[in-house]
């Protein structure tokens, strides 16, 4: 049967960089992408940027850009780290977008004029001095349960109580740190309540594990409250067509995402709408998730598109979350491994094949221990798998470079080929460390048949050449078979491999026929070991604490010259800070600080603007126009009297003042300092 099937993955934030938690979900959906199209299946992928929403918008202020830059920045980045992992969307759209407007105003619509929106108002914390209303993780405060300091406004990390900011004690706005004021102001509302008979029915037919459908269960058992689907402005978003100052809340169209980047796709290719996004039988769509966005996907999502009169998924697949040497990802413990990070030391699909074996079709976490993933590179997928190949190309080299024409072994192949079935059975079910595995575990039959026959004892004795070429011949084709069970989840290597064998695998069934009598092509190591001390690296020393602001800058004069290691940096340390020429485009004082100059800065790109505290040695009209050092890629840090994105380098001693460093003229701004 041929089936026609639409895929995603979440849609990232475009408020920050993509981490090993995302890689995971995005290896899991692109491997399951790759199996159905190498069984001949009809399989689209697409993505976008998730770009609405307060935390963008004010990451975008913090950083003096617009809104529209940083998101097409993030998008950028995202998509070069996927490109890099090699997760292969058909499209990567984004929510701020005239297809996602389009599809956003045509469901609400559909949904108001079927009755399922109601308005009424809510009271909520505003602020205002940055004079707007808050979400609730912008309130912090005392936990009203146990009394714990410094609670987000919805829950409190200690106690695990929930609540809303309105019963926080002494409840602040993080964004300006003054007490909030209660207003009211009136929203839109989702009747998610009137779907409970067809959400119930749609999760009985559908295949969701028993972990998450308990607690489905236990989210019915609460009973399905009516979702806020509007944001007062302030707001990046889509404002709401019949509401004007209101906004659709992101998580209301960042799903839709899902539809307008399948409505660019269709643009491009032709493809017929109706058939994916109307219609339950013509085809299957399948949305693969996170465990914390599991109540959007499996109670908003298929909700608001049957409301709309749209199809709902055939299956929401959910996993667990990653953690790294059995930690919660951490900045602070230096755990938190971007996938750039990951890509800047090794090659992408180690870590794709080790996320394929430790995956399931449940939600339990997922653990990544670096010993484990260097062991199972090292001893499984390259000791074991590509130790096949290249402990037999050379036998048909020296043996003329062409398999023989028959195996010697059949039975042996058929084996294999029987075993297929099997395996394609777990990748459909997302079980890919069975998977994984059953073809290790014919991995260790194929290098027990090599290791019985002996060639290269064979080989010392001319009279066995044609013995010697029949053993290599059945090892090739032992390989190549787990080569296409493989292809999944190591794409390139396949590629590689098609090379290598003169003729590219671009079907599972390519396993029923051996390659037999052909010349085969120069072999290249598929893989190799991973250095350890490049997985070493890629946790990260935990960040030192600051240094207290009296301790003197420069170091003593009186240093020795071998200075002991632990002060020494590599050059790999020093790399990572990203220095650069900037032009101080504007200077001012900063009310209320004797310490501090407002600085504008221009960095090539993007303007900036960075608290300096030089007040005392510079007046402001003396630094417009002056060519500058900046610290570029240092985190913008809110201070008192606003958010600095940077830092200006100076020399310092005790009591002398500070001395700006500067380039000479004729360097640019935005240059690399190295
Ligand atoms: N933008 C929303 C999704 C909108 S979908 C219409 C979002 N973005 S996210 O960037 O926070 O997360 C994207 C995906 O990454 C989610 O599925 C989330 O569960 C997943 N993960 C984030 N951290 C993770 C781990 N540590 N481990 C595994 N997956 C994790 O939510
Ligand atoms: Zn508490």
């Amino acid at each position: 049967m041929h089936r026609k099937i639409l895929v995603t993955h979440a849609l990232p934030y475009a408020n920050g960089s993509l981490h090993l938690g995302h890689v995971i979900e995005a290896v899991q959906t692109d491997v399951w992408v790759r199996f159905q199209r190498l069984r001949g299946h009809d399989c689209l992928f697409v993505c976008a940027e998730d770009s609405h929403g307060t935390p963008i918008m004010i990451r975008a202020q913090q950083q003096g850009q617009s809104a529209e830059q940083l998101i097409a920045a993030m998008a950028a980045e995202h998509q070069r780290d996927y490109h890099d992992l090699l997760v292969a969307h058909d499209h990567f759209h984004s929510t701020h977008s005239e297809e996602n407007r389009r599809y956003t105003f045509e469901l609400y619509a559909r949904l108001r004029d079927a009755g399922y929106i109601s308005r009424r108002a809510v009271r909520q914390a505003y602020d205002e001095q940055a004079q707007m209303f808050l979400p609730d993780r912008y309130v912090r405060g005392i936990c009203p349960v146990c009394k714990s300091a410094d609670q987000y406004g919805d829950s409190c990390e200690v106690c695990g109580a929930t609540y809303t900011p309105a019963d926080l004690i002494d409840a602040v706005s993080t964004l300006s740190g003054t007490a909030p004021v209660w207003r009211e102001s009136e929203h839109l509302f989702f009747k998610l309540g009137a779907f409970e008979p067809m959400l119930r029915g749609w999760l009985a037919a559908g295949e969701q594990g028993s972990a998450v459908r308990a607690k489905l269960d236990e989210w019915f058992a609460a009973g399905l409250q009516d979702w806020d689907i509007s944001r007062d402005a302030p707001y990046f978003g889509f404002e709401v067509p019949d509401a004007p100052g209101k906004y659709f809340y992101v998580w209301f169209d960042a799903p839709i995402g899902y539809i307008a980047s399948f409505e660019a796709l269709r643009a491009q290719r032709g493809l017929d709408f109706d058939s994916y996004w109307k219609s339950e039988t013509q085809s299957e769509l399948y949305h693969f998730i996170g465990k914390d966005i599991s109540y959007f996907h499996n109670l908003f999502w298929p909700a608001v598109l049957h409301g709309a009169g749209y199809r709902r998924p055939t299956g929401v697949n959910v996993h667990g979350f990653l953690t790294v040497n059995g930690q919660k990802m951490s900045k602070s413990r230096g755990t938190f491994v971007t996938a750039r990070r990951y890509l800047d030391h090794l090659p992408a699909e180690p870590l794709r094949y080790y996320f394929a074996a430790k995956l399931t079709s449940g939600i339990e976490d997922i653990d990544m221990n670096l010993d484990d993933f260097l062991a199972r590179t090292n001893s499984d997928l390259v000791g074991k798998f590509v130790n096949i190949a290249s402990r037999c190309a050379g036998f048909i080299e020296r043996g003329g470079g062409r398999l023989d024409t028959q195996l010697p072994d059949p039975a042996l192949y058929a084996e294999f080929v029987a075993a297929g079935e099997r395996i394609a059975g777990l990748y459909e079910q997302r079980e890919y460390g069975a998977a994984i595995r059953e073809i290790m575990a014919l991995a260790d039959r194929a290098n027990r048949y090599v290791d019985l026959h002996k060639p290269w004892a064979l080989a010392k004795d001319p009279a066995q050449a044609p013995r010697v070429l029949a053993v290599a011949t059945q090892g090739i084709n032992l390989f190549r078979a787990l080569m296409i069970y493989l292809t999944p989840v190591l794409p390139r290597m396949s590629g590689a491999a098609g090379r290598f064998l003169g003729k590219p695998i671009t079907a599972w069934s390519d396993v029923a026929t051996p390659l037999l009598g052909v010349p085969l092509g120069a072999y290249e190591p598929l893989a190799t070991r991973l250095d350890p001390a490049l997985v070493g690296r890629l946790i990260e020393a935990p960040p030192a604490p600051a240094a207290p602001a009296a301790a003197p800058l420069a170091a003593p004069v009186s240093r020795p010259a071998t200075a002991p290691a632990s002060n020494t940096i590599g050059i790999d340390d020093f790399s990572r800070i990203e220095l650069r020429v900037a032009r101080v485009i504007a200077a001012e004082r900063v009310e209320g600080s004797d310490k501090l100059l407002r600085l504008s800065l221009d960095l090539g790109a993007e303007p900036r603007q960075v608290l300096s505290g030089i007040r005392a040695s510079y007046a402001p009209e003396q630094l417009v126009g002056r060519l500058v050092i900046v610290v570029a890629n240092l985190a913008p840090r809110k201070m008192r009297f606003g958010v600095s994105a940077g830092m200006v380098l100076c020399a310092s001693g005790e009591g002398d003042g500070v001395f700006l460093l500067g380039a000479d003229s004729g360097a640019l701004p935005g240059m690399k300092v190295t």
